[in-house]
């Protein structure tokens, strides 16, 4: 408690702007794909493309310390088997934090499965997969993670569908030391990926595409060993995302989706846990 107080003082002390309006070009590199990224106009979209010879990605220029960050995704149309689109904040090193969105396509006319998972201190095993309700391949949808010193939120359209609550009281690790960049990439993953690897990439529909927009971070941004928090693109926004935890119609929606569109929950796999449920189980949503 004393040491997440002192982060938090810390944090508000400074003051700074820390990211203003969206613009690819600003906030973000191409890091792979020889061509297949590309930011377009001015820099209010991008897109990802993977052909059998590549797939592609791009990676935040800033670290960051916590965060608000939205970005809005149109998935790959049509039969995406075989194809992920993974979408995650991740720190360096084998010790790393994640967090994770990874979007594993399906034939035409079978749902998308959406893969969250939180490593801690290189330890990850945490994963929930969600369908969605609607078809992510048709409209950009808003994709969110609320990362704060108490709890890490995934959200889609504005509503929670998962919850990762700090429990280091209970001596399970949390993220909260290491500053992370946010990553996404297009892959084949046609292994794994799609109905336990049973659905292969069907190449004849290439190129895969996948694109974004109206990337928002309200966050902390990481620079030389220090952290600076700042509101987003919206001038009136304060820093009350630190402290942000789920209301009650919040919560009454996560049940919601929980109830009628989680399709794996790490906490409910008892035959993977012969020793027992993580801890973390018993508290968490
Ligand atoms: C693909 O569709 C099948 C059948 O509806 C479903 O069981 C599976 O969860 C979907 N997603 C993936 C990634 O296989």
């Amino acid at each position: 408690m004393a040491s997440s107080s002192l982060v938090l003082a810390t944090l508000f002390l400074a003051t700074f702007i820390a990211t203003s309006n969206a613009n690819f070009n600003n906030d973000f590199t191409i890091t792979w794909g020889d061509g297949r990224g590309k930011i377009l106009g001015d820099g209010d979209d991008l897109t990802l493309s993977l052909d059998k010879a590549s797939g592609s990605g791009f990676q935040s220029k800033n670290e960051y310390l916590f965060g608000k960050i939205n970005m809005q995704l149109k998935l790959v149309l049509g039969n995406s088997a075989g194809t992920v689109t993974a979408y995650y904040l991740s720190s360096m090193g084998t010790t790393h934090d994640e967090i994770d969105f990874e979007f594993l396509g399906n034939v035409s006319g079978q749902p998308y499965t959406l893969h969250t998972n939180v490593f801690a201190q290189g330890k990850g095993n945490r994963e929930k997969q969600f369908h969605l309700w609607f078809d992510p391949t048709k409209d950009f949808h808003t994709y969110s993670i609320l990362w704060n010193p108490q709890r890490i939120v995934f959200s889609v359209d504005g509503i929670p569908i998962r919850e990762h609550k700090n429990m280091e009281s209970q001596g399970i690790p949390f993220p909260k030391n290491q500053p992370m960049r946010i990553y996404s990439s297009l892959w084949n993953a046609d292994d794994w990926a799609t109905q336990g690897g049973r659905v292969k990439t069907d190449w004849t529909q290439t190129p895969f595409t996948a694109s974004y927009r109206k990337f928002n971070a309200d966050a902390c941004v990481w620079a030389s060993g220090s952290s600076s928090c700042g509101s987003g693109s919206s001038p009136s926004s304060t820093s009350d995302w630190l402290t942000e935890e789920l209301d009650s119609t919040s919560m009454e929606r996560m049940k919601w989706v929980q109830k009628n569109y989680m399709v794996y929950n790490y906490c409910a796999d008892v035959q993977r846990f012969p020793e027992g449920l993580p801890t973390e189980c018993s508290v968490s949503s």
